[in-house]
């Protein structure tokens, strides 16, 4: 399809599914107006999160890559009250604008930002309760190290998704020399072959562009 058509395909199945919510779109202009990279999830995948949280029944979910919180409302509101969001952010600027948009959109108390870079965070939650759902979005050259931690934090049945899985279908190009896709082929390889998970990936089509999310269980 030509972009305009899928661009159409998704603003129509974002406003018919989606919709608008003050907090969320505060969160997308507060990040916006401080500089920082559109790189949040489209809607529809933020949706999707939203929903895999709920029909999952989470109450404990880990999220490497907070960003400016976009994806983190829409898994803190995918989780009772009592629930927890775990959330690792490497920038502290990044993390303070989270913690204002996470704030403002009403769910601050459900999420505990973790300032820090993933490898040197993740092995502090050891000793926890496992967590119920993982969401890996953060530097692409670490997934395996942050797929090992999944399984490790987690326990059978634990949901674990990783973004950016296609990165406009470079994902499949064995020459590639990109650091990043490299990584994300690292973390596919690991997912079809680590007998810790069982996995898929899908492409998606949508404001974000040409990319994917890959979905596994732990177990
Ligand atoms: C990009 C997109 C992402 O969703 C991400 O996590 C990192 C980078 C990008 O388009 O560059
Ligand atoms: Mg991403």
């Amino acid at each position: 399809p030509t972009p305009e058509k899928w661009q159409r395909v998704d603003a129509y199945l974002t406003e018919l599914l989606v919709g608008h919510d003050p907090g969320l779109d505060q969160a997308v202009a507060e990040q916006n107006d401080a500089g920082l990279p559109a790189i949040e999830v489209a809607p529809v995948n933020g949706k999707l999160l939203h929903l895999i949280a709920r029909m999952s029944g989470a109450r404990r979910v880990l999220e490497i890559g907070t960003l400016g919180a976009y994806s983190t409302i829409w898994l803190a509101r995918g989780i009772p009250d009592g629930g927890r969001v775990v959330t690792i952010e490497a920038e502290p600027r990044n993390a303070e604008l989270a913690r204002a948009n996470l704030d403002r959109a009403g769910v601050g108390e459900k999420v505990e930002i973790r300032l820090g870079r993933g490898a040197d965070v993740l092995p502090t939650l050891e000793g926890g309760e496992p967590f119920d759902l993982v969401f890996i979005d953060a530097d692409k050259e670490s997934n395996t190290i942050y797929l090992d931690w999944a399984a490790r934090l987690g326990r059978p049945g634990t949901v674990v998704m990783v973004d950016n899985t296609v990165r406009g279908g470079e994902v499949a190009n064995p020459a590639t020399e990109n650091p990043q896709i490299i990584g994300v082929q690292r973390g596919l390889e690991m997912l079809g072959r680590d007998p810790r998970f069982d996995a898929t990936a899908i492409q998606t089509l949508d404001a974000k562009g040409y990319d994917g999310i890959a979905i596994a269980i732990v177990v």
